[in-house]
């Protein structure tokens, strides 16, 4: 064995040379794990003994794509084409030895071996998308040559990853390996591309699947299509099917490749993929927290119980038993409970026939959850989460009853979205083990939680709480008690301020486009037509005191009535309405407000800087951790769009003195509620930005 440098070994298996690459955590190629693959090739072809090679892993994965760390720097030593020359030009064998990911530069690599070999739990795929960027190392030229123009389409748009069999299926992956024993199969394949002399082939040499598609445009024009709403504002996919059609039209791989550099040159440079890459790290970065190592003890989770089976309780519920995790759901009364698990049911039927699982599977997941009346069954829980009504006295009463019911060493968790975390834990003997789990509706399907520390809350518990996030596939971020936490105090400011310029003369469906426009999947009026203008409206207490009270009051309560603040047709496509136009008016003329023209610019700073002003204020106080956590909160509970970065980021980019200086003018023409945050004019005062605060 040779030690090429600190990531790569060299060693042989009789003719058959094997490349070990062994960079934790991912095998990213970053400057040193290309210059040792680039040497270690050089040094086996040098042998005249080789007579194949094998490039394989160690640690958890293959490679699993360019070290986006690198991005936007300066590249040091061998390019990651040197690297893909070094391997496909081999005058012997290369067979590609693939477990855990081969992602993007990853897979990229493997494309140039003449084989490939996985593991069944293996996946591959071009993830590139997800952080604004495209395959940039042949890879949207080699995959349509392999995989065919559709599927390759599919792959580099969505960035999906493709299990080994799909692969295999597909001719990406040549043989699969059985589970703990892919280095003996690939060097005996190796062997046997020794012993049958198989051919080095090439997949850039490879037409034939490309000639299908030439001739046909309408195969990208009914792609783009197809997808239109899901690639709204984003820039990869599309520069994504550009290549997919360069690597079709073009005379020669060479000509594609310099399309696909181009493209990737300028997503590179680009204000969306810096963003995105942002995303990336942020959410990552949100799981560390500097008094909670890694190392601290966690609590087993074997038995969950849910309180509540409203909306919350039901999605919270799924999380776990999708998990494999058994739920105990305990309700007041049976009806209640019926009604619960008959929501649940239907969402996974709902689910198996859309294929995403079968019905065995929604059997499995619905014999995880058990319903009880009784807050005794909880006993045994390692975990319990309360999601009852929004109510101090009726959460405090419900803690004080499972001090005393569930074992020493749980956690008991609130779903509250604004109340005292700190007060609720006052309600029990053991508040350090009181914490706050604030999922999002839908709480099936929404990435987001926000884990809620209260003053007295253990480190155990963090820690334990953090790794759940993970078994449940949420995003986890840390946060402090707060009204409304990090992400509903910030969407106060929002709500008030799309109110406010909605009396002062704009219309609802001005404030969405302005907001959808900005890369929203909905505005703030839209969104309460959605949910229901009637959430927290008392009949007998209205007093068409807000617009939104007057709807309600004409039952005008969003879609479920056909019209709130938009009119709906029998296919819930909304329209502005002419009925709330007079209901405006008339309110404006009560309230002696002469409308104005508004423009989009200011719908737009009014609704995001008092919520950036808001973001600091949060840091300033220590609500959250870092700004970075703010945005992972926003990008993965409220829909803000990836390719801006999130709210604080955005106010990085906007430039913190301009967002100053707007909130001043606001302050002076409308009042305190746009005081811009003393951490704000001190960034701006020494000239740092949000991500410069640690
Ligand atoms: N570059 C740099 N660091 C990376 C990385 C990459 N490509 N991929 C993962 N990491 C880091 C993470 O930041 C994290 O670091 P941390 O422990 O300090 O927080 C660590 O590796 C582990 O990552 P995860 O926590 O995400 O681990 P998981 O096991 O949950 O997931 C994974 C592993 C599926 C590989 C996931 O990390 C992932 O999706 N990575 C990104 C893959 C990707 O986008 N590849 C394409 C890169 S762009 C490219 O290749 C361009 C080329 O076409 C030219
Ligand atoms: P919901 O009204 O749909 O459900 C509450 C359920 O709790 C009802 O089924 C009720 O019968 C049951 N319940 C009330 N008191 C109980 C008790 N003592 N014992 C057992 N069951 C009891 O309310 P929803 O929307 O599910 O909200 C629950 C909690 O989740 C609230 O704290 C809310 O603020 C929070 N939340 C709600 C979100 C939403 O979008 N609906 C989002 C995030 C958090």
């Amino acid at each position: 064995m040779t030690e090429i440098n600190p990531v790569t070994d060299l060693s042989r298996d009789g003719n058959v040379a094997i490349v070990t690459l062994n960079s934790p955590p991912v095998n990213a190629l970053s400057a040193n794990v290309r210059d040792g693959l680039a040497t270690a090739f050089q040094q086996a072809k040098a042998d005249p003994e080789v007579k194949a090679i094998v490039l394989i892993c160690d640690g958890r994965t293959f490679i699993a794509g360019a070290d986006i760390s690198e991005f936007g720097g300066q590249m040091k030593g061998a390019s990651l084409f040197d690297v893909q020359k070094e391997i496909e030009e081999s005058p012997v064998p290369v067979v590609a030895a693939i477990h855990g990911t081969a992602l993007g530069g990853g897979l990229e690599v493997a494309l140039c071996a003449h084989y490939r070999v996985a593991v069944p739990s293996a996946k591959c795929g071009l993830p590139e998308v997800n952080i604004g960027l495209l395959p940039g190392a042949g890879g949207t030229q080699r995959l349509p040559r392999i995989a065919g123009v559709e599927k390759a389409l599919e792959m580099v748009t969505s960035g999906q990853h493709v299990p080994a069999k799909q692969c295999l299926d597909m001719g990406l992956v040549d043989e699969l390996a059985p589970e703990g024993k892919l280095k003996e199969t690939a060097v005996a394949f190796a062997r046997k591309c020794i012993a049958e002399n198989k051919p080095l082939r090439k997949v850039r040499d490879n037409n034939d699947k490309l000639q299908a598609a030439k001739g046909h445009p309408e195969i990208f024009a009914n792609f783009r299509k197809a997808n239109a709403r899901k690639f709204r504002g984003f820039k990869a996919p599309e520069a994504n099917i550009q290549c997919i059609e360069a690597a079709v039209n073009s005379a020669s791989f060479e000509e594609g490749q310099q399309a696909e550099r181009k493209l990737f040159m300028e997503l590179m440079m680009g204000d969306q993929s810096a963003a995105q890459r942002y995303a990336f790290f942020a959410e990552r970065q949100a799981n560390k927290i500097p008094d909670v190592p890694d190392d601290t003890p966690t609590i087993p989770i074997r038995k969950v119980g849910v309180i509540g089976a409203g909306t919350m309780g039901g999605g919270i519920s799924m999380n776990f038993a999708n998990a494999g995790i058994p739920v105990t759901v305990v309700e007041m009364k049976q009806d209640a409970l019926d009604r619960g698990l008959k929501v649940v049911r239907g969402n996974y039927e709902r689910s198996a026939k859309g294929g995403r699982f079968t019905m065995d599977d929604v059997e499995k997941r619905m014999g995880l959850l058990t319903g009880s009346l009784n807050l005794e069954d909880l006993k045994d829980c390692d975990l319990v989460i309360e999601a009852v009504f929004e109510r101090m006295d009726i959460k405090k009463d419900v803690f004080a009853r499972l001090d005393g019911v569930v074992k020493q060493g749980a956690i008991l968790a609130t779903n509250t979205s604004y109340l005292n975390v700190d007060e609720i834990a006052s309600a029990t003997k053991r508040p350090e083990y009181v914490i706050g789990l604030h999922f999002f509706s839908p709480a099936n399907v929404m990435r987001l939680l926000e884990i809620v520390r209260g003053e007295k809350t253990s480190k155990e518990v963090i820690a334990t709480s953090m790794k759940l996030a993970k078994t449940i596939g949420k995003v986890a971020v840390l946060v402090g008690v707060c009204p409304g936490f990090v992400g509903n105090r910030m969407l106060a400011q929002r709500t008030r301020e799309a109110n406010a310029l909605v009396l002062e003369g704009a219309m609802p469906w001005d404030v969405d486009r302005v907001l959808y426009d900005f890369g929203f999947p909905m505005g703030p009026f839209a969104m309460g037509d959605l949910a229901g203008l009637d959430i927290g409206w008392v009949k007998e207490n209205s007093r068409s005191s807000t617009i939104r009270e007057v709807l309600c009051e004409m039952d005008r309560r969003g879609q479920k009535t056909g019209a709130g603040f938009y009119d709906y047709d029998e296919n819930r496509n909304a329209k502005p309405s002419p009925v709330t136009e007079k209901v405006i008016a008339d309110f404006r003329a009560k309230q002696g407000i002469n409308p104005r023209t508004i423009s989009d610019e200011e719908i737009l700073e009014r609704c995001l800087y008092p919520m950036i002003n808001e973001g600091a204020k949060i840091l300033e106080e220590k609500k959250a951790i870092r700004s970075s956590d703010i945005d992972t909160v926003w990008l993965n509970g409220y829909g803000w769009p990836v390719y801006r970065g999130g709210p604080m980021f955005y106010g990085d980019r906007v430039g913190l003195d301009k967002v100053l200086a707007k909130m001043t003018e606001f302050q002076g023409r409308m009042g305190d509620a746009f005081k811009p945050s003393a951490l704000l004019e001190k960034l701006v005062a020494d000239g740092r930005k949000f991500a410069d605060v640690k």
